[in-house]
């Protein structure tokens, strides 16, 4: 694999990455078991766009993944897995099990009738047939929809329609903390009225389940009809490998799709280099698979680099808030990559929780999803690092299937709450909003990527228009992030935050639009506006101003009624933290609604609003900012 060691490294490599970056890419990708290699690196154009790497290029990402192993790593631990209950024995699952369990289960997908190129929608809990179910997709070169479990029925309804997928496997429930989530039930639901050839389920809790007879079929049923070899298909470098649906700032989820050869090169090359993986290093990410980063680096990323992964099924509270440092020490960690959101909900829980434990092992600690506030940032590399482990705040997307902007660990000096410098091959830029470039020192700006790179998104499945308006329309020859950043002298950049109608929950991405969409159903709605609002563990909470018919007789009552359509139809990841009843909006004359003023009235700022002279009917403001007060 490509390595980058010494600071030294790093600044050749990054050179050499702006000069050429053709051969510097190829040079990391003649590092993979290709079937075939590629006969051009990069064919480009970002007007469309259409972007291809690694042309021509035939392999199967999943022979990269574990066949490729086998011969070495064979008896490994690929993924070791820890039960939601504490009690529960953990599991732990060698690349020759894996190679096994994989191949079978792309049988059982097989005699299904599923084969390349069909998309399969994937709504599991965190069991470790949740990654063999994927791998098991990408084997066959089918192309796995992962859904998170947290999304609704008519959520998950919804993206399976997206994607045409007429096969979902799901399991009967799934364990949360001390919740019980009835995934086969929900999937029920989901696909009431559509026309779903099969459903597979895995056992995991024994919860009773309706099985449809003819569509309905249980996985280790199924398997005992499955053989145990099962030949990796064929793949171009640029065949689908995965959707995976996320929010924009307008109107429904999207489904970003990533294809095969430069997903596999650059989620290989950013594990890699960005956690400096040793052979036998247990690495624990804390994400669900169902979000980029399970995909990226729970999944691909770690196992490409033949990786021992720990993939835990529960919540870092639960039963107490000491579960993450028992896990740590129980199987001795070296990496740990987790969230803004739990590290502030663990360092609010106290340092009392961490004391008894051995946190020696820890090598390297990372952070992903959102900005890391000041304070959360010296928490945790004091108190989980013990200042001797390099905290890797990494910037990334869905969009950008891998890591872009990041410390490497022992390599790049840290500065608190910065994700500090590109990665070899990213070339961020900052903008103004009329697309000049911004140079030099302590600038403030758009954050855009000036040169393709592996493992970017190529459409938003069905809808390539939209991809295009979307990232590549803003700014011509740019991809845009969506997010605004600042740089300092040293380069380094600090991610600021969405300049979108998107917010980030937890590390969750919800539009705004999504949740008004949602809100606006109940009955006695006639319209919403959403507005995200600093919050001490989320980061950001989700506040909606609500305009009603008629004035609700029990407030309380219709803010849980409003709160139930939004879980009904997204999912509680949704959920308004506020609701706050008013008579008006505040429009432009042109209709528009000036969501500066509502998210500054959300902040708790009612005085210095800025210039409302604009708007159509300025005294709005002021029955909201009283309501605001009232609230408080
Ligand atoms: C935000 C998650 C600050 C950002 C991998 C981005 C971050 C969005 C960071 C993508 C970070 C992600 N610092 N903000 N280190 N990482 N973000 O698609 O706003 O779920 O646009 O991908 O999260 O969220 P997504």
């Amino acid at each position: 694999m490509y390595h980058i060691k010494t600071w030294e490294d790093y600044l050749t490599a990054y050179e050499h990455s702006v000069a050429h970056p053709e051969a510097f890419w190829e040079e990391i990708a003649t590092n993979f078991y290709w079937r075939k290699k590629w006969t051009l690196p990069l064919e480009c154009n970002f007007e469309q766009p259409s972007i291809k790497w690694f042309v021509n290029g035939k392999l199967n990402i999943v022979e990269n993944c574990i066949d490729r192993h086998l011969q070495h790593y064979a008896q490994q631990p690929a993924i070791i897995w820890e039960p939601n209950n504490p009690d529960d024995a953990h599991r732990v699952i060698s690349y020759a099990q894996l190679h096994e369990a994989v191949s079978r289960f792309a049988n059982v997908l097989k005699m299904h009738g599923v084969y390349k190129g069909d998309r399969v929608c994937l709504y599991m809990p965190m069991a470790p047939e949740l990654a063999i179910a994927m791998l098991a997709c990408a084997r066959i070169g089918a192309v796995h929809s992962v859904v998170f479990g947290g999304f609704s029925a008519q959520a998950l309804s919804e993206r399976i329609q997206d994607a045409g997928c007429k096969v979902v496997v799901t399991t009967d429930s799934g364990l949360r903390g001390g919740r019980e989530i009835p995934m086969k039930e929900i999937v029920d639901e989901a696909i009431s009225n559509l026309d779903i050839n099969h459903v597979i389920v895995y056992k995991r809790t024994g919860k009773p389940v309706l099985m449809k007879s003819g569509r309905d079929v249980w996985w280790h049923e199924a398997e005992l009809h499955a053989q145990a070899v099962c030949d990796a298909e064929e793949m171009d470098a640029e065949d689908m490998l995965f959707v995976l649906y996320t929010s924009g700032s307008t109107g429904k989820p999207k489904g970003v799709v990533h294809t095969t050869g430069g997903y596999m090169v650059f989620t290989a090359y950013t594990f890699q280099n960005v956690f400096q993986y040793k052979p036998g290093d247990v690495y624990w990410c804390t994400a669900d698979i169902g979000w980029i980063t399970g995909h990226s680096y729970m999944l691909y990323g770690p196992l490409l680099n033949a990786a021992t992964v720990l993939m835990f099924e529960g919540l870092p509270v639960w039963p107490h808030p000491d579960r993450c440092w028992r896990i740590i020490e129980k199987h001795k960690v070296n990496i740990f990559y987790t969230a803004p959101t739990a590290i502030r909900s663990l360092m609010a829980e106290g340092d009392e929780w961490i004391k008894p434990y051995s946190l020696e092992s820890l090598r390297v600690i990372g952070s992903v999803g959102e900005p890391i506030n000041h304070e959360a940032w010296e928490w945790f590399y004091q108190h989980v690092g013990k200042e001797n482990c390099p905290l890797v705040d990494t910037w990334w997307q869905t969009e950008t299937g891998g890591i872009m902007i990041s410390p490497l660990a022992h390599i790049t000096p840290l500065k608190p709450s910065y994700a500090s410098l590109p990665l070899p091959g990213v070339q961020p830029v900052l903008l103004d909003p009329d697309g000049k470039l911004l140079t030099g020192a302590d600038v403030e700006g758009l954050l855009c990527i000036r040169f393709p790179w592996p493992s970017m998104l190529r459409t938003t499945y069905g809808d390539h228009e939209r991809c295009r308006q979307n990232y590549f329309a803003t700014f011509a020859g740019m991809y845009f992030t969506g997010d605004g950043a600042r740089r300092d002298q040293n380069g380094y950049y600090r991610i600021i935050g969405r300049v979108d109608d998107v917010i980030n929950v937890s590390g969750h991405r919800i539009g705004t639009a999504e949740v008004e969409d949602a809100i606006n159903e109940h009955e006695n709605v006639v319209e919403s506006a959403v507005v995200g609002y600093p919050h001490a563990i989320k980061g950001q909470g989700i506040y909606a101003y609500v305009i009603c018919n008629h004035s609700p007789e029990d407030e309380s009552l219709t803010r849980k009624e409003i709160t139930d359509v939004v879980v009904r139809i997204i999912g509680p990841i949704a959920k308004p933290d506020k609701i706050q009843f008013v008579t008006g909006l505040p429009k432009t004359r042109s209709g528009k609604i000036m969501r500066r003023i509502l998210r500054k009235i959300a902040e708790g700022e009612t005085t210095h609003l800025g210039d409302i002279s604009t708007l159509l009917d300025p005294s709005v403001v002021e029955d909201i900012c009283k309501e605001n007060k009232r609230m408080m």
